[in-house]
Order: C-alpha cells, then structure tokens, then sequence
C-alpha cells in the first residue's frame, strides 16, 4: 500500500516538474523571440540644434524627464537593477562617448528616444521611451539631443543586460513592461513646436511622465513592492482633486501636501518638483484637476 502511494506521489511530482519545465521553455521562447525582435521604423530627419538656449532647453528637459535621475547627473550610467535582484541585470547606458559609452549618431537618438529601439532596432528594455520622450515636440526634442550631445565622455563599462527566471516568467505574464518599443506607436507624427502656456494641452504633454508610475489614466495603483508606498490617484478623483492650484504647485516643490503628509523619495519630488517651473506645474493641475 505506502509502496503504491509512493510510487503514485512521485509520478505526480514528476508530471508537475515536466509541466513547470515545458511552461518554462515556451515563456523564455516567447520573452526571447520579443526580445530580438527587430523593428522596422521610418527615422524622421530631425535637425539637431547647437545654440546655448536649445542646450538650455535640453537640459530642463533631461531634468524634468528623469535623464538624469536614471542615468546619473554626469550621464555615464546607473544600475538600475542590480545583480543580486531575481529579475535580471539591468544599467541605465553610460550615453557620454567615452569608454563603455554609447556613441550614437544623430539617427541613433532618434530611434532611442523616438522608438524606444536601439542600434540593432531592438527593443530596448524598462528605458521610458513611451512616458518621457517618444512624444516630445521636434524642437523640445531636438534640444535634449543637443544637450546630451555635448555631454563630457565618462569612462564607465556596464554589464550587458540580462533576463533572469523570475523576470522572464513577469515578463511573459506582461506584469512588467520590460520591452519599450512595444508601448509606442511608430507611425506618430509630432508637433514641430508646443505652446508652452497654462493650460490642459500643456498639461498632458508634460503629465505623460507621472503615467509610468501613477498609471496611464493617472489613477493610481498598488505598490510595486512590499515595503513601498501605493500609487495615488492624482485625478479629480484622488486627493490632489481637493486641492487648489497653489496648494498642488506647493506640494511638489516642498514634498509635503496639504492634509500634512510627507512625501517619500518613491515620489521623485525632489528633482522634478524643484526642478520645473510655476507654469508647468500649473498646467499639469489644470489637466490632472479636469481629468476624471
Ligand atoms: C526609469 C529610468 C530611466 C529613465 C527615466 C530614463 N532612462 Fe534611458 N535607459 C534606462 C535603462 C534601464 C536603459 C538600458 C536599456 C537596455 O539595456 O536595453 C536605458 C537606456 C537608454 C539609452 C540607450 C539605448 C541603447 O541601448 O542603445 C538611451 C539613448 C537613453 N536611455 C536615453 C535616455 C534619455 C535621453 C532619458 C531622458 C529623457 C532617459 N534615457 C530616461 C533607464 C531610464
Ligand atoms: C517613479 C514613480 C513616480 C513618478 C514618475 C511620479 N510619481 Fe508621484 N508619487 C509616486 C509615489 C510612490 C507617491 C506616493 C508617495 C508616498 O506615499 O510617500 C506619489 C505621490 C504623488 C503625489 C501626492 C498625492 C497624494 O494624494 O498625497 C502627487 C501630487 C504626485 N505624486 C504627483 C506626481 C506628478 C505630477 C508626477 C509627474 C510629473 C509624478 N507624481 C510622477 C511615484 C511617482
């Protein structure tokens, strides 16, 4: 009888490990085949400018748009998934020329930035293409190149990155959005020039970058990780819908809001907030405010 037992509870374990082990090889087949998947897009020719006040706007841009905070303030590159994570291994790219660097053409920052695709016309990975620069006008555009370009070579190689087990089953399940280029559309056309102004147009060219986070319709959502604090609705809907316009632009420069709580660093306060002007803030209340 215990020797039938046994031999039945070790053939269920059996077929449960061979089902674990089949439903295995077809996700990593499938994240693989995703991930060397080359994209064929049409490279807009965008002029890149060499003035002082396009560098300046460039780099407002790469401030405001967390260029910086990703990719360190000299931009030779950041961990941004360490080796020690399940996930897999991922660097934010050194983007200067020096060693370990980039070296990208003009052409090849368009493709990055506009496409989420890198010189191979692969997806790149986790880099917010989508919430950060696929949009951008081609003058606001033009200026972040402009400025990145000119950046000082830093030395830094980085490992390559890499998929681990839990990150490619995440992957395959589409709880992580690890591959860029799928999030855009490459047939866009884009504004030669926005209107920087206070109002609900300007409003949601500059609110794309809280999406990544605060989700596409800005409605909040749980915690990435046990330990971090929950995604807020910043909608009329939220509690940022009770506040005035003052109180919000206030907020954001001091990191505390209104009912008293303090913010935490999940929330990159401290860059972006400082970072932009009164009329930005206000036109991304004024949208975020009127957006149910
Ligand atoms: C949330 C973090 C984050 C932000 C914000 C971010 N990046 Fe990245 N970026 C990454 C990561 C991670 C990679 C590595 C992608 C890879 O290995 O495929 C990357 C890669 C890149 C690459 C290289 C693509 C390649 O492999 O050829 C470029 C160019 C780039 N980023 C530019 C920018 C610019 C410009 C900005 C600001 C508008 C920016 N990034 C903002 C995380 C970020
Ligand atoms: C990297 C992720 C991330 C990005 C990008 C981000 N936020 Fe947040 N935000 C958070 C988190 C997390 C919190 C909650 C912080 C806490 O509870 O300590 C938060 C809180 C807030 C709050 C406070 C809301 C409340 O009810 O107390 C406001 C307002 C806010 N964010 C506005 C913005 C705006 C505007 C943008 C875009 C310009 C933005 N955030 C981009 C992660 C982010």
């Amino acid at each position: 009888m215990l020797k039938k037992i046994l031999k039945w509870t070790g053939i269920i374990i059996g077929c449960l490990v061979l089902i674990a082990i089949v439903f295995y090889v077809i996700a990593s087949v499938s994240v693989n085949s995703r991930a060397n998947k080359v994209y064929e897009v049409k490279l807009q020719t965008l002029s890149i400018p060499n003035d002082s006040a396009s560098y300046e706007m460039g780099r407002h841009t790469a401030t405001i748009r967390g260029c910086l905070e990703c990719h360190g303030n000299n931009l030779a590159g950041k961990v941004f998934l360490s080796d020690t994570t399940p996930i897999g291994v991922l660097y934010a790219a050194n983007l200067t020329s020096g060693k370990g660097g980039i070296n990208y053409t003009d052409e090849d920052w368009v493709r990055a930035l506009r496409h989420g695709l890198n010189k191979e016309n692969k997806s790149v990975w986790f880099m917010p293409s989508q919430h950060t620069t696929a949009q951008l006008s081609n003058q606001e555009l033009g200026a972040l190149i402009c400025f990145l370009k000119k950046q000082p070579p830093v030395d830094n190689v980085q490992p390559q990155h890499e998929l681990k087990p839990l990150g490619t089953i995440l992957t395959f399940f589409n709880k992580f959005p690890l591959f860029t280029a799928e999030a855009i559309d490459h047939n866009a056309t884009y504004a030669d020039q926005v209107k920087v102004e206070v109002s609900p147009a300007y409003g949601k060219y500059l609110a794309i970058s809280c999406a990544g986070c605060h989700g596409e319709e800005f409605k909040g959502g749980p915690a990435n990780a046990p330990g971090e604090p929950p995604f807020p609705d910043l909608t009329s809907t939220g509690n940022p819908g009770k506040w005035t316009s003052d109180q919000f632009v206030a907020t954001l420069r001091t990191g505390t809001t209104p009912e008293g709580k303090l913010l935490s660093d999940f929330m990159p306060w401290k860059v972006f907030g400082k970072a932009s002007t009164d009329e930005e803030l206000q036109a991304i209340y004024l949208y975020l405010h009127n957006h149910k």
